[in-house]
């Protein structure tokens, strides 16, 4: 094969950044290496900002947010450098996600869209954006495995996550029903 040709099988710029030591030989395993995880209950972290990515690590770090399944990382964390890690994971093409239950993610689709006025549940949208991309102040959810999302609103709901400023997704989720959850969770899954 000539330089050239070699040259030009090259991947393109956007999707060669190199990943940091640490997210290849650690978080891998659960998360997978450009941040797109196939187990259910291990967040995707692909395409999320970087400032969100960011604030949850020192947390875990802090023990401010905790996790039984992420205690084991946290000395490899430690030592990471974090801002690079979270950027990393940021560039990173989200995975697209899928729907299961066309009729539960419709009725998902309305509290995302819409919330529920009756027992003041806001929209997501509101804060999270129509198609749930996110911005720097609030977290990109599309795509987002279910079973995950579902545990995290509950968790905020029950309390035993409470790292969210102001007590923002506490308020939320504590107006939600076990319906609603699993509905809009199903929804944005497959955005
Ligand atoms: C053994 C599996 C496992 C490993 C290894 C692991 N994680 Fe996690 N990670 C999880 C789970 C499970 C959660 C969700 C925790 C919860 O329930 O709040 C999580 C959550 C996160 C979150 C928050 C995501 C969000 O959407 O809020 C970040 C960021 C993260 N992990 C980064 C890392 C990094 C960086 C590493 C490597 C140093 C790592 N994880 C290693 C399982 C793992
Ligand atoms: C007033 C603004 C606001 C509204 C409305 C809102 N959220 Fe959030 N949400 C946030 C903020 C801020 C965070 C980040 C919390 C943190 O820093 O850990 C967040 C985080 C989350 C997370 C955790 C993401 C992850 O990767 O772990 C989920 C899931 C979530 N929101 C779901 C929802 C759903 C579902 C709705 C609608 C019923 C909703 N949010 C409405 C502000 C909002």
């Amino acid at each position: 094969m000539t330089a050239l040709a070699a040259l030009v099988l090259l991947p393109p710029a956007a999707s060669a950044a190199e990943a940091p030591e640490v997210a290849k030989t650690v978080c891998a395993a659960c998360h997978g290496v450009d941040g797109n995880s196939v187990a259910p209950t291990f967040p995707k972290l692909a395409g999320l900002q970087a400032e969100y990515l960011e604030k949850q690590m020192r947390e875990f770090l802090t023990g401010k947010r905790k996790s039984e399944i992420m205690d084991a990382s946290l000395p490899a964390l430690k030592s990471a450098d974090l801002p690079a890690l979270a950027s990393y994971y940021a560039s990173q093409k989200p995975a697209a996600g899928s729907v299961s239950d066309e009729k539960l993610a419709a009725a998902g689709k309305a509290i995302f869209d819409d919330g529920n006025t009756a027992s003041g549940v806001p929209a997501c949208s509101g804060c999270h954006l129509a198609a749930a991309q996110g911005n720097e102040r609030y977290p990109r959810l599309a795509g987002q495995h279910a079973t995950y999302t579902v545990a995290q609103v509950q968790a905020f709901k029950a309390g035993t996550r409470s790292n969210d400023k102001a007590r923002v997704m506490r308020a939320v989720a504590a107006r939600m029903t076990e319906e609603e959850i699993a509905a809009v969770a199903e929804y944005i899954a497959g955005l």
